[in-house]
């Protein structure tokens, strides 16, 4: 497949048929930002079902890590069809699911030994990290961040402080859920400067919510993403997880770190907690874990998840399909292309933060490996969010053989499977100077 080439307009009528017959039997509740309707993937390139090819910057939400039908996964995913596909591994044994924890526990970003549940995806495995801290450590308080996304079902949901519309009608969440302010320096949360920012931020957990609102002994867990992901792909400074860790084992709490979307190889490493040292009692994932397969896992210190049989369990989680998938992938994440997000990482990241000086609307750019966030602004000073301008940047970039989407209310995501190389990182990089030009 070559390409970005962009044949017809879009949607081209084949797509548009497809939309049309979608809104009359699919939930009106998914957010589609631009009418693409995917037929093939290579790689990172993705062709539509009217033939045009794109050059995909978002990985279907950060999912096809190791690339659309790598024929190493399509591989291990076809073996492992025809031998069986289901067998529920939570009343029965099988050889893959045992293979991946014991690979899960070889990756895992703290000392074992480990054990892991598995469920179907990144909200399961964080509802499987909520009531394994309240099981473990008999208490029910758990702290979130705002702008944190965790999920959607009930228990995650209650962590979860994105956007308003998650939320809204929904209420009332599972109570004992207390949010603090999440450092994000570019525009701190409590009104400081960015060198002060990560401390405020802490402050307020120390002085304000465990001294007013709930008492350290009543917290079972701290919940946070090393990057907030659909918060606007947001890097706190080192020192806020290091502080989180320290505040966590001095209370008796757990450190949960959701690396649902930072996780497997996107930062360079395996995981973004390892960029700051900090080591977590439980760490959850999904996304990226299974190439596209669905997958959610919990992977805790064995002395934790010693919960008893029947506490929880998930009919197809850790299916023996998606087992083989996950395993094919952290092989190639471990055999080059978590490296790969490294270097590519660092020339996109190089190269968008050179667009700045041509376009004054770009406010803040950051990011580790393949995870970069461009934040738009309309006024450098003011930092008034261009919300509209994302919108209309990401749709310019569609138009033009780029997928991108957006984060938070004003950042545009970069995403890629992590087989990207540097010529399509170039590629992405002139697409996204166009589509910002004249916006
Ligand atoms: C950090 C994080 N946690 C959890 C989730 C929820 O994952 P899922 O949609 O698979 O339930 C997401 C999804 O975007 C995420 O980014």
């Amino acid at each position: 497949m070559n390409g970005p080439s962009v044949k017809t307009a879009l949607p081209g009528p084949k797509a548009a048929a497809i939309i049309e017959r979608d809104a009359r039997v699919v939930s009106t509740s998914y957010t589609r930002d631009y009418p693409l309707v995917m037929a093939r993937g290579e790689g990172s390139l993705v062709e539509d079902v009217d033939g045009n090819v794109f050059l995909d910057c978002t990985a279907g939400i950060a999912v096809a890590s190791t690339g659309h039908s790598h024929p190493d996964v399509v591989k291990a995913i076809t073996e492992q069809a025809g031998r069986f596909l289901h067998m529920s591994g939570t009343d029965f044994y099988y050889e893959q699911q045992v293979r991946l924890g014991e690979e899960l526990s070889a990756i895992a970003p703290m000392p074992g030994p480990h054990r892991s549940f598995f469920g179907n995806s990144g909200t399961e495995a964080n509802e499987a990290a909520i009531k394994l801290a309240r099981y473990y450590t008999k208490r029910s308080g758990i702290i979130a961040f705002f702008g944190a996304f965790h999920g959607r079902t009930m228990g995650s949901l209650s962590l979860t402080a994105s956007k308003l519309t998650q939320r809204r009608g929904f209420g009332p969440l599972v109570p004992g859920v207390y949010h603090a302010p999440y450092a994000n320096c570019y525009r701190c949360p409590v009104g400081n400067r960015p060198e002060t920012c990560a401390a405020e931020c802490l402050r307020f957990i120390e002085e304000q919510l465990l001294m007013h609102l709930v008492a350290p002994e009543d917290v079972a867990a701290i919940v946070v993403e090393p990057i907030q992901g659909e918060g606007g792909y947001i890097v706190p400074p080192e020192v806020f997880l290091q502080r989180l860790r320290e505040i966590a084992t001095q209370h008796g709490m757990l450190l949960v770190v959701d690396e649902v979307q930072s996780g497997m190889g996107r930062t360079g490493k395996m995981f973004a907690i390892e960029h700051t040292g900090v080591q977590p009692d439980v760490v959850t994932m999904a996304k990226g874990i299974a190439s596209g397969l669905p997958l959610g896992v919990a992977t805790a210190k064995s002395e934790i998840i010693s919960w008893p049989p029947g506490t929880h369990a998930s009919t197809f989680g850790g299916n023996p399909v998606s087992c083989a998938a996950s395993l094919a992938t952290i092989k190639l994440l471990r055999d080059g292309l978590m490296k790969n997000a490294e270097t590519v990482g660092a020339h996109l990241l190089a190269g968008a933060t050179a667009l700045m000086e041509k376009h004054r609307i770009i406010g803040d750019v950051r990011g580790r490996g393949l995870m970069i966030g461009l934040e738009l602004v309309r006024d450098r000073q003011t930092k008034e969010r261009a919300t509209r301008e994302r919108d209309a940047v990401v749709r310019r970039c569609f138009e033009r053989g780029l997928l991108v989407l957006g984060a938070g209310q004003n950042a545009i995501r970069l995403s890629p499977p992590l087989v990207l190389t540097k010529q399509q990182a170039d590629t992405a990089l002139e697409i996204l100077d166009q589509s910002l030009t004249g916006v």
